[in-house]
């Protein structure tokens, strides 16, 4: 797309943990007339967006939304997270890696600029405690395999057929609006779910686990800033690395506590502990804050503080 031309965005897998974050953000910046917030499931409350129902197999469907809506901009969100994908990788590979292909070939054709994020679970146990940019990628779970494929698929369509294609390596995300969609981070979000309702929490992985993580206006910062990127500027298209936050899950707790002294929590893993233990503890981000300027607002501390009081509200 042309600098200075009109935003005209299609969200995919709108309706989950990051789609319903990012179509607000889309809106207060492009406005709700230029943005298509599309699912394969129906928005579960009143909604105010617009939005079309959408399978992103469904090439047909998918190329029609597009054409009718003179799409120049997709955020490729539709997606079998880890924990799901674990238990039916047919699934998670079909969608992941199917989904992900349709919106390129439909990007060759159209010309339009996509997003499509990557993950952490691009990495496997060689990775070492803190993931650089470069790591070697060995994944052990079927999503990770999906989604180191979906980097070199996204480096391919941009160096062989010139596809404008965006991506980062997402953390664990962090948010309170709405529950995550079955990843192994997942419990970095539960457990303040608890905390602000007075009730215990049991905690799927160890007190020692260390994943590196992010607030989720971070994340959504990074995905609208990545794609304002002037193309040339760009040196990786299959997904950037991003700075996180590095803490245990009992330090976690231990900072919830101190803002809610009443809140107890036990740590009793069950076989997400795996996949967790498959990844790094932090990762390295500077190749993102040297290229784009990417930096963290949120740090532990300033991310419980906002996640128990929006969830007091
Ligand atoms: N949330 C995280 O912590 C995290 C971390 C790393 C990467 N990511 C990546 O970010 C993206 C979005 O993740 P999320 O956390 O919002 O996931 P989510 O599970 O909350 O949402 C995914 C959405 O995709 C929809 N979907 C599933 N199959 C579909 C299909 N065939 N057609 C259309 N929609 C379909 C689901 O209905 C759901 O609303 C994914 O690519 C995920 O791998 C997320």
């Amino acid at each position: 797309m042309g600098a200075g031309e009109e935003r005209r965005i299609l969200v995919t897998g709108a309706m989950g943990q990051i789609g319903l974050e990012l179509i607000d953000a889309l809106i207060a910046k492009f406005g709700s007339d230029n943005i298509i917030a599309t699912d394969i499931r129906e928005p579960e409350n009143d909604y105010d967006f617009n939005f079309e129902k959408l399978d992103v197999l469904n090439k047909q469907n998918f190329e029609q939304i597009i054409v009718q809506n003179k799409i120049n901009q997709v955020y490729h969100l539709a997606a079998i997270l880890s924990a799901t994908g674990e238990k039916n990788p047919e699934l998670c590979w079909k969608i992941n890696m199917d989904g992900l292909l349709n919106v390129l070939e439909l990007s060759r054709k159209y010309k339009f600029r996509i997003f499509a994020p990557s993950s952490i679970a691009v990495f496997g146990p060689d990775v070492g405690k803190i993931a650089l940019q470069s790591s070697p990628q060995n994944p052990t779970t079927m999503y990770g395999v999906t989604k180191s494929a979906g980097e070199q698929i996204a480096e391919y369509y941009h160096s062989v057929h010139g596809v404008d294609i965006r991506g980062l390596r997402y953390p664990g995300l962090i948010s309170w609006k709405v529950l995550p969609g079955g990843g192994t981070t997942d419990y970095a979000v539960e457990i303040f779910h608890k905390a602000t309702a007075s009730q215990n929490y049991t905690c799927f992985v160890s007190e020692e686990t260390r994943l590196p993580m992010m607030y989720m206006d971070d994340a959504i910062k990074a995905t609208m800033q990545i794609m304002d990127v002037p193309s040339e500027k760009l040196s990786i298209r299959g997904g950037y690395n991003l700075p996180s936050l590095n803490f245990s899950a009992l330090e976690l707790y231990e900072k919830i506590k101190q803002k809610l002294p009443n809140f107890n929590c036990q740590f009793v893993p069950d076989h997400r502990q795996e996949y967790a233990d498959s990844w790094p503890d932090q990762t390295d981000g500077s190749i993102a804050e040297s290229e784009w300027g990417f930096q963290l607002d949120y740090d532990l501390d300033s991310l419980c503080s906002i996640m128990i009081a929006s969830l007091q509200k």
